[in-house]
């Protein structure tokens, strides 16, 4: 599909933005149920002191990892990487934290605010090999939004 028709959408929901806990599960549920690929979809953000990565929302099946040190899994490393991390297979990955045995490939893209790194977007692929550069521009584009309200 092509993710720019979702844009709009997006748009809106920001717009009227009153709660942005509530704003960024209502991107979460777009995302999840209008992107075949997209399985699960979350919002972790950053605690700096701890330093640890908080769960706030998140659309597919709960995951139990509603807490997650900084250098650990995917979105641990992201977090102090402050780069993307496509993964293609993540069964060929040591530092991976499995929230469902379905999971084939994951995509997790900085949130950066003020130049610092305040969180991420992760989605969960049930297919092998999901995401290419036009996701990871999408969900650039998403951080970019969702950073204004924060
Ligand atoms: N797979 C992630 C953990 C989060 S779940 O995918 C919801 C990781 O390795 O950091």
């Amino acid at each position: 599909m092509n993710l720019d028709t979702l844009k709009p959408q997006i748009t809106d929901i920001i717009n009227n933005n009153v709660d942005v806990k509530k704003t960024m599960q209502s991107i979460c549920d777009l995302l999840q149920s209008n992107i075949d690929t997209y399985n699960w979809v979350g919002f972790y953000m950053a605690h700096q002191s701890e330093p640890t990565l908080h769960l706030w929302s998140q659309a597919g099946i709960p995951t139990d990892h509603l807490v997650i040190p900084f250098g650990k899994g995917i979105c641990g490393q992201v977090a102090v990487s402050n780069s993307n991390f496509v993964v293609e297979d993540v069964h060929a990955q040591d530092n991976y934290i499995a929230c469902s045995i379905h999971v084939k490939s994951e995509v997790v893209i900085p949130m950066f605010k003020d130049g610092k790194n305040i969180g991420q977007i992760d989605i969960d692929s049930n297919t092998i090999n999901a995401f290419n550069e036009s996701d990871e521009r999408f969900l650039e584009w998403i951080n970019v939004q969702v950073a204004t309200l924060l």
